[in-house]
């Protein structure tokens, strides 16, 4: 878990009590340097949503399902890199995300398979050695009960690293979500992300720390 070795005692006098002056005390003698490892990304839960079976159609752009076409919503891609707490890309996860459509509706059976036909709702990417996954999709909307949030999951191989959902900074209804208020001031930083204008779209970036 460390990532250096904490100075011994004999090289810091080596180098006399000038190294120590720049250092500082927390460097060695508190567990400071020990603090370097990242925080996981928060876990919450994985709710009823999950597709029963992976849809036919399951890539990055869940904007088109097939050949169909979504455009009832605005446009958001989803980026980031998945990593271990040493930073380090876990090369072979597998990010999927899955979210209701503009009005609310998931594809799934307890959601009456009411969602548009024209949005995928769900997808997946594989991560390469740089660790990095990215997503088409659109704004996450609000359904009765639930702030706007996209529901994330990470796996590798079988085992399934991480549950948990994104939400948008500055979202009026965060405050009034059970699951967000939940969340201590870290984890709602963690999970709570800028969806910021480009050319094509909002962009949010979402870093994803996993204990792989
Ligand atoms: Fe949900």
């Amino acid at each position: 878990m460390h990532d250096a070795n904490p100075p011994s005692r004999r090289s810091l006098l080596a180098h006399g009590a000038g190294i120590f002056a720049v250092t500082g005390a927390s460097a060695w003698l508190s567990p400071a340097w020990a603090q370097t490892a990242l925080r996981p990304t928060p876990s919450q839960t994985e709710g009823p949503y999950y597709p029963i079976a992976l849809p036919s159609d399951n890539d990055f752009d869940l904007l088109r399902n097939g050949s169909a076409v979504y455009n009832k919503a605005q446009v958001a891609w989803v980026e980031g890199v998945v990593t271990d707490t040493k930073g380090v890309p876990v090369s072979g996860a597998v990010v999927e995300i899955w979210q209701c459509d503009h009005e609310g509706h998931y594809h799934h059976p307890r959601d009456g398979n009411k969602a548009d036909p024209s949005f995928q709702g769900f997808g997946s990417v594989a991560v390469g050695k740089d660790g990095r996954y990215r997503f088409r999709t659109m704004r996450p909307a609000p359904y009765t009960g639930r702030t706007p949030h996209i529901h994330v999951k990470v796996k590798l191989d079988r085992k399934e690293l991480l549950t948990t959902q994104l939400y948008v900074a500055g979202e009026p209804g965060n405050d009034r979500d059970a699951l967000w208020r939940r969340l201590d001031e870290q984890e709602r930083a963690a999970l709570t992300r800028t969806f910021s204008p480009s050319a094509n779209g909002l962009r949010a970036e979402f870093p994803i720390v996993v204990q792989a």
